[in-house]
């Protein structure tokens, strides 16, 4: 089968589409065929081997694991011994490790059943982000019904998904995002929305039961000065090494002093019973993955809010054309690409561009290749005050 692979850290140059063996699911482990994979930071993280902390897991010198890519949704082609609950033809998503690839064998206990009427793009949007935003709110921020609740980084991945799923508890939400996707979150459902280039959320003189931060650019000191008596923060995102050092050990001790708590919510542990949960969600229709249709020329560009994945994955995967050539006729997506592609440098666009470009599209004019509805690769959407 065909995979994303990579023996280096770096930028995506590193990443070659490579003829691997197709994985045999162990026991307890299921084989899907991937329709629909998506890209996190976490896999961006990966690949660059940054920051240093990423290594300590992914391999200090380079990968010890040459797979990338964690969320999929597919169908099920064969499972392994014990696995009860699917069987070959089931439609689900989840998450496992490499999951940019034709195939991937994944233990049943990070796979759902597909919700339905969801699209294999739909599902492959939600594992990662959305676990991340459930058990954020749900375990470290003990989300109530009726609390004032804010989300920064409400039109990310992670964001997205915080916004719906407070909803869904019953909150009262307020969203922080940049004014070009105001509109989007709040017609996702936030209350109130702060267009961060105009108001500080902190120094507003509003107050909050729950800030759930997915972008982790705030000082301690601000958290506590915007939370309420007894308010919570629950810290997702990651900005910098200073401000994860901050948030770890400052958080902690300076909750100990009054009633306001500020921490890190961890890293977000995949399990069955919260793919199930946010399936219902899906199912119910009390949350849906945020992506933006475009037409461009025929129905060529989709514009994901939750990162670059859905619009990759639709030039891959529905016009099946090179991604430059669809990029070109769509002024949007080159902006797009050209934002990824400074997320890689601090050197200026143009003279990235030259220099990235042609190897960016080497692999993915080659996932071209794969089967219809086969995986997809993409590199995740980054916050562009650090890398800008
Ligand atoms: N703890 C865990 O287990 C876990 C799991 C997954 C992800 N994460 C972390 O969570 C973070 C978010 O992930 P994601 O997938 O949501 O990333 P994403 O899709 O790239 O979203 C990041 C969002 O941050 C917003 N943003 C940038 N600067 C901002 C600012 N100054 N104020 C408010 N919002 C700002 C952007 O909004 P605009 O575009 O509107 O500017 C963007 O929508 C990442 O740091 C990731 O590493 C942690």
């Amino acid at each position: 089968m065909k995979a994303i692979v990579y023996t280096q850290y770096g930028p995506p140059d590193v990443l070659q589409v490579k003829e691997v063996e197709k994985p045999a699911p162990n026991d307890g482990e299921i084989l899907v065929k991937i329709h629909a994979a998506s890209a996190n930071p976490l896999d961006w993280h990966l690949m660059r081997g940054a920051p240093f902390l990423a290594r300590l897991a992914g391999g200090l010198r380079k990968p010890k694991d040459p797979r990338l890519g964690a969320d999929i949704a597919g169908r099920v082609e064969a499972v392994g011994n014990n696995v009860t609950q699917f069987q070959p033809g089931d439609e689900v998503f989840g998450a496992c490790t490499g999951s940019f690839a034709e195939y991937a064998s994944v233990p049943e206990n990070t796979l759902a059943l597909k919700p339905t009427k969801s699209s294999f793009e739909q599902a492959a949007a939600v594992p990662v982000a959305a676990i991340t935003a459930l058990q954020g709110l749900r375990d470290k921020g003990h989300i109530q019904p009726g609390q004032k609740v804010l989300v920064n980084g409400a039109s990310g991945g992670v964001g997205t998904f915080a916004v719906q799923i407070a909803k869904a508890f019953g909150a009262e939400v307020t969203g922080v995002c940049s004014t070009r996707n105001v509109d989007m979150v709040r017609s996702i459902g936030a209350d109130h929305v702060i267009d961060y280039t105009q108001e500080d959320f902190t120094r507003n003189g509003q107050h909050y039961d729950l800030i759930y931060d997915a972008v982790g650019n705030r000082s301690v000191s601000d958290y506590k000065r915007a939370l309420n008596p007894k308010g919570t923060c629950a810290i997702a995102g990651f900005q910098s090494l200073p401000r994860l050092f901050e948030h770890m050990v400052l958080g902690p001790l300076m909750s100990k002093t009054g009633n306001k708590k500020v921490g890190l919510m961890g890293i977000a542990k995949m399990n069955q019973k919260d793919l199930v949960y946010m399936k219902e969600l899906l199912e119910a229709g009390k949350v849906v993955p945020v992506i933006e249709r475009k037409r461009a020329d025929g129905d060529h560009c989709i514009l994901a809010w939750e990162g670059i994945r859905a619009f990759l994955l639709s030039v891959l995967s529905l016009s099946g054309e090179p991604l430059l050539a669809a990029s070109k006729r769509c002024g949007r997506c080159t902006h797009i690409l050209l934002h990824l592609l400074r997320c890689e440098s601090r050197i200026p666009a143009k003279a990235y561009a030259n220099h990235v470009f042609p190897a960016l599209f080497g692999p993915i004019n080659t996932v071209n290749g794969f089967t219809s509805n086969s995986a997809s690769l993409i590199t995740p959407r980054l916050r562009t005050d650090t890398f800008m």
